[in-house]
């Protein structure tokens, strides 16, 4: 298992991301620190996974692993669900599974309109569960 996240919260809002339900999603919040998180996975009794801290636009496929059979999106900003698909997408194995949260999100916009942009012109399956999109490489 590998973990991505700036743990410095959100990033600066883009113009996508607009919505009077989302006042509460600003920059730098959602934080939480990488002691946090391991420590979760310690106590939980489960191995520690790969942690990367950095902000999606900076990471390249190096920081991914080779091929990618789920992974789970969740930068509930246009912006960091596009540099998300487009980092992970061309990972995923045939049969492969991304689950994006807040696609059904209405505070939260931009993924959406990130995710919409991005499957257009690709062979998927599509599903919504909730509020989460899952998408199936096929
Ligand atoms: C809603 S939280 C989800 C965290 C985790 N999935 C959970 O459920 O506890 C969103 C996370 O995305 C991170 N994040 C959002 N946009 C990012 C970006 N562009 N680069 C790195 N991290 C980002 C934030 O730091 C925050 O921890």
């Amino acid at each position: 298992m590998w973990i991505y996240d700036s743990f410095e919260g959100l990033p600066e809002k883009s113009d996508k991301d607009r919505s009077a339900l989302g006042v509460d999603f600003q920059k730098g919040v959602l934080v939480v620190t990488k002691r946090e998180v391991k420590e979760r996975f310690l106590r939980a009794g489960l191995p520690v996974p790969v942690i990367k801290k950095g902000w999606f636009a900076d990471l390249t496929e190096m920081d991914l692993p080779e091929k990618i059979a789920f992974a789970f999106l969740d930068g509930d900003l246009y912006e960091s669900i596009k540099d998300s698909l487009t980092l992970v997408g061309p990972k995923m194995s045939s049969g492969g599974v991304m689950l994006v949260h807040d696609y059904n999100n209405s505070a939260l916009p931009g993924v959406a309109k990130a995710v919409n942009e991005w499957m257009q012109g690709k062979d998927l399956e599509l599903r919504v569960l909730g509020s989460l999109m899952a998408i199936e490489l096929k």
